[in-house]
């Protein structure tokens, strides 16, 4: 958080969001379904074009400040396999911003230590929007900041069957098929992005209740923020809202609070209305 507060003015609007975080309880890993930027030009009489790219800097900014903040990962929904399912032209464009943005962005995100990594079918991409980022991965790898998870030509079930077919040949060429029995732990270690822990808090912009084949797995028990702001409009006091809202969630994970009343056998039988036995 002190990086964060070192760039604020105390007279900005920011500032007492900030001064609210406890920065003991932040979310280690956050994930962004980043949506709406069509609605967003649309709702400016622009072509969608514009919005992706308005989105862009709205990636940049969900960068920086993270790295401020002192969150450990972000893992940002660029591209899902559904969105093939697009005209051709707005997928391309797609691809044109983001390599543009990547190539741009490149030699700052070195600078402050950021990590970017993908997860998703990235080896089915156009080649070079896949050297693209294969260029920014290495170039980042020695980084220790902030770790940016870009999930592009990502969907969760496609995730969950690679897992599952890579534990499959592994076993094969061990020729331990026959034996094999699937854990939780085997799947999770086989994700795109393992070695990550899941995410802590999952915001979704522009309103929609759902969660569009984005990390099934890992979401599990993420706690879910979802604004009516279009991705191109979120900003710094959208991020610091969605934190604030998080640090008011109480996490049970199945299980209960410490200050939780259970019944006794004795108060079950009166509940039932038996007499004790
Ligand atoms: C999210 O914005 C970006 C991508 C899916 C690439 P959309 O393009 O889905 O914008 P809306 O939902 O149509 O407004
Ligand atoms: C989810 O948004 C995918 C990304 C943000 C990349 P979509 O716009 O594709 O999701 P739906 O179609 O509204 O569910
Ligand atoms: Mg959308």
């Amino acid at each position: 958080m002190k990086a964060l507060l070192d760039i604020l003015k105390p007279t900005s609007s920011d500032w007492p969001l900030a001064k609210a975080v406890d920065p003991e309880r932040l979310p280690q890993h956050i994930a962004v379904i980043m949506d709406g930027n069509g609605r967003w030009a649309g709702r400016r009489n622009l072509p969608r074009a514009a919005g992706h790219k308005a989105g862009m800097n709205s990636v940049r900014e969900i960068i920086e400040n993270c790295a401020r903040i002192g969150i450990e990962a972000l893992t940002l929904y660029a591209f899902s396999v559904e969105n093939w399912k697009r005209p051709r032209a707005e997928v391309e464009t797609l691809w044109r911003l983001l390599r543009f943005y990547v190539e741009r962005e490149l030699p700052k995100l070195v600078e402050n230590g950021i990590q970017i990594r993908t997860i998703g079918r990235t080896d089915e991409l156009p080649a070079n929007v896949t050297s693209c980022l294969r260029k920014a991965e290495s170039a980042t790898r020695q980084n220790r900041g902030l770790v940016v998870n870009i999930a592009i030509n990502y969907g969760g079930r496609t995730e969950i069957a690679d897992a599952v077919n890579r534990i499959l040949e592994n076993a094969r060429r061990a020729g331990a098929a026959d034996s094999l029995v699937v854990t939780e732990e085997m799947i999770s270690a086989h994700l795109y992005g393992a070695g990550i822990p899941d995410p802590d808090l999952l915001i979704r912009t522009s309103g929609e209740l759902r969660i569009s084949n984005f990390l099934l797995w890992q979401l599990a028990y993420t706690e879910i923020y979802v604004t009516p702001t279009f991705w191109p409009d979120f900003g710094l006091t959208d991020l610091l809202e969605a934190i604030l809202n998080f640090q008011k969630r109480d996490r049970r994970f199945g299980a209960l609070n410490k200050d939780a009343v259970t019944a006794t056998d004795e108060q079950v039988d009166e509940l039932l209305g038996v007499s004790a036995t």
